[in-house]
């Protein structure tokens, strides 16, 4: 009965959102960020008002309040008259070994992984721990597991472990085994960084400045999305992907920003059906590419279901929220490919695990 009424109460919402706020709808969209222990005020107004889709956490937020925000950001919203029957999605990097932000598990790497005795078990054990430590905190969305397939030691995946492995087939067996134990109970995970940073080496950081992979098409679908295969044949629910560029493919546009890779080949070829969500978008890697609100724009238009505004503060995510709706109202973004969107944010957000409801 429950589940039944808050589908409704999605739907009807959406439906109205047209007429009534398109910055309501443009916030589903969008993934906010703070810095230190303390959550800003504006934060809980804004989620009242409807302009926040989720918050990202990080290292400097956590502390043993931090579940009790989480909590309360849970209960303004679905007090407020903006409620869509389902909750904000709140995630973090937990990725497991040197890389994750909240205390517990995954404590291998996934390099330490992929070299266990059985990869397959070690990776689903370590998203039953991701999914653990992601409950302690009240969180309900991980962006992990790393997909990427790395290709030298010492490279930009390998130099912190970040790769399960250089053999693709074992990359796809721990990342299905990692997405399958975390989902069924009840976390979303994330493949990352799509078609793949394997290649990169190691001061090819996304986040500090533009990164160029030369690497050939077949070499992409031989090598690096061969764990994408095996990840959304287990029911991934979300994929992020990187902002190299792949001239190979698209020399205009890095993967993130591109059409051809999100629509040609994430969704018409390989048949991702899920939510996308970008990765940082005031990263280096986009100086080419105008302002956050900017580079939101072209991430929407080319198919990004969700914009993650990381800079760790506020103004940021809001500045996203009006950019968007401006476009909608506009008409200089389309919406019915947008309402496409909120769907399937929304349906993602539907089946989050009931405790962190
Ligand atoms: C939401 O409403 C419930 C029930 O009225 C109340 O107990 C709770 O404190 C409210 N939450 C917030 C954050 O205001
Ligand atoms: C790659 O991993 C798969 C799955 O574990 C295995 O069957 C295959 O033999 C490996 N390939 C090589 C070249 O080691
Ligand atoms: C990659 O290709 C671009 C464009 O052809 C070129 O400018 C760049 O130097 C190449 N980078 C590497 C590492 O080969
Ligand atoms: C927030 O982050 C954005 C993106 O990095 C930056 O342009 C803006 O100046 C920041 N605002 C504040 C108040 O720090």
């Amino acid at each position: 009965m429950k589940t039944t009424t808050s589908v409704a109460v999605g739907l009807s919402l959406l439906s109205v959102a047209h007429g009534v706020d398109l910055q309501v709808q443009a916030g589903y969209h969008v993934i906010y960020s703070y810095e230190g222990t303390v959550p800003p005020t504006e934060l809980s107004s804004l989620i009242e008002q409807g302009l926040v889709g989720g918050v990202l956490l990080f290292s400097d937020n956590v502390d043993e309040n931090l579940p009790a925000a989480i909590e309360s950001w849970q209960s303004t919203y679905k007090n407020s008259s903006v409620y869509a029957g389902s909750p904000l999605l709140i995630m973090t990097d937990q990725e497991g070994g040197e890389v994750k932000r909240l205390p517990g598990g995954p404590t291998s790497s996934e390099k330490v992984i992929g070299e266990a005795s059985d990869p397959e078990e070690a990776a689903s054990q370590a998203g039953s721990q991701a999914a653990s430590a992601l409950e302690a905190y009240n969180m309900n969305a991980n962006l992990a597991p790393v997909l990427d397939v790395f290709r030298t030691p010492g490279d930009f995946d390998d130099q912190y472990q970040r790769s399960y492995s250089d053999n693709a087939t074992l990359a796809g067996v721990c990342g299905a085994a990692f997405i399958a134990a975390q989902q069924s109970a009840g976390y979303i995970a994330t493949a990352k960084h799509f078609p793949g940073l394997g290649a990169a080496a190691s001061n090819e950081n996304t986040d500090e400045v533009p990164v160029t992979l030369n690497i050939t098409l077949n070499e992409i679908r031989s090598i690096d999305e061969v764990p994408y295969q095996s990840a959304i044949a287990a029911g991934l629910d979300m994929v992020m992907p990187s902002w190299a560029l792949y001239p190979a493919f698209d020399s205009q546009y890095p993967s993130g920003l591109s059409e051809k890779w999100i629509q040609q080949e994430l969704r018409a070829r390989l048949g991702f059906k899920g939510v996308t969500i970008s990765d940082a978008i005031e990263a280096g890697a986009l100086k080419a590419f105008g302002d956050d609100s900017n580079r939101a724009l072209l991430a929407s238009r080319a198919g990004m279901d969700i914009i993650l505004a990381a800079a760790q503060n506020v103004t940021q995510g809001q500045a996203i929220v009006k950019a968007l709706a401006d476009a909608l109202g506009g008409g200089t973004l389309d919406q019915s490919s947008f309402d496409a969107a909120t769907q399937r944010i929304l349906s993602l957000r539907r089946k989050v695990t009931p405790s962190t409801r």
